[in-house]
């Protein structure tokens, strides 16, 4: 029997964090490449101090309850809906993220999204693979130009605004909604806040880095859509659920706008029957704006530290509800596994 604290890791995650939980824990890992269903997470999870989840594991007030000595719940991942913070902050569960690690990576993954949808490359590819390339077309897949184009971002928050810095290298006019204002960012990105209305009307591409909260579930559905130029294109990079899919199905269909190009979805993961899959103005990738080598071994090392940290009573670089820690620490009563 090891001495060190009990944690479940809920992935096989890179090798940069499997090695840290390893020297810290005594580790109980979900070893399928599919997530544990939500009974086979309660097992996962029985008896641990810790666990580092990912987006796919649901972390309710219910799940907290069954396991009241769980104290550090580290999800890898810089979003975190899948964790009801509030339920955890409730009963002194520390939360953490790994903002800032993935930022540019995804921020880029956005802008690639905008390219191949604004010029057709998916289409291409698929046009020259069923072989049906006979000769230069003058007018065959033609698409939008981005250069000296308005891009929208709904969202201005790390990733949001290292987009409009790599937006600005295409001369972009960059328009922002925020709920939250940070104009000193917006400057320094060359970004202009505008109502969400006026940003869809104005741009040429729209793109959302909005985390998933009640306010932004389904926030571009049907008026939103038809609000956009026929000739926009739509990026979603950030979660599924920010979009009506139906709506948008519609909308691709009825040409109402030019194209989407979507890293995340709702449902997630989408079905290759669905009517998204196979509309020519739709490209859909399986939630992977992260995943370059180098990011994801950050998030892994960055979740790991942070679960390090929770349990040895110290603050987690990614600490997402410092309220818990911070009460814990005024309390004299701080964790401390190691
Ligand atoms: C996140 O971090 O929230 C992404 O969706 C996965 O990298």
């Amino acid at each position: 029997m090891s001495d060190k604290p009990l944690v479940a890791v809920t992935r096989v995650i890179p090798q940069a964090g499997m090695d840290l939980v390893n020297e810290h824990f005594d580790v109980r890992l979900w070893e399928d490449e599919l997530p544990p269903s939500p009974e086979e997470l309660a097992k996962l999870l029985h008896g641990a101090v810790g666990a580092l989840t990912l987006l796919t594991d649901t972390i309710d007030g219910e799940v907290l309850d069954r396991e009241p000595q769980l104290r550090v719940v580290s999800n890898f991942a810089v979003g975190y809906d899948n964790v009801d913070v509030p339920a955890a902050t409730e009963r002194g569960v520390i939360v953490c993220n790994t903002p800032g690690v993935l930022t540019e990576t995804t921020a880029e993954f956005a802008f690639a999204l905008l390219m191949a949808a604004a010029r057709r490359i998916v289409e291409g590819v698929d046009y020259v693979r069923a072989g049906k390339w006979q000769t230069w077309g003058p007018t065959l897949l033609m698409g939008q130009d981005v250069g000296g184009a308005t891009l929208g971002i709904v969202g201005f928050g790390r990733i949001g605004q290292a987009l409009a810095k790599m937006a600005s290298g295409f001369d972009m006019k960059i328009l922002a909604y925020d709920t939250y204002k940070n104009e000193e960012a917006a400057s320094e990105a060359g970004a202009t806040y505008v109502e969400l209305d006026e940003l869809l009307h104005q741009s040429d591409f729209v793109s959302l880095h909005v985390a998933l909260t009640e306010e932004t579930h389904h926030l571009i559905g049907a008026d939103e859509l038809k609000a956009m130029k026929s000739t926009a294109v739509l990026i979603n990079a950030a979660r599924g659920p920010v979009v009506d899919t139906d709506a948008l199905v519609a909308a691709l269909k009825d040409g109402e706008i030019f194209a989407a190009a979507l890293d995340v979805t709702e449902p997630e993961p989408l079905p290759a029957d669905h009517p998204l899959v196979s509309l020519p103005n739709a490209i859909v990738v399986p939630h992977i704006a992260s995943a370059s080598v180098s990011t994801r071994n950050k998030m892994a090392a960055l979740a790991a530290n942070n679960l390090v940290a929770g349990l040895n009573g110290d603050r987690p670089e990614g600490l997402v509800n410092s309220d818990v820690f911070d009460r814990a620490r005024r309390q004299g009563v701080s964790a401390k596994w190691l």
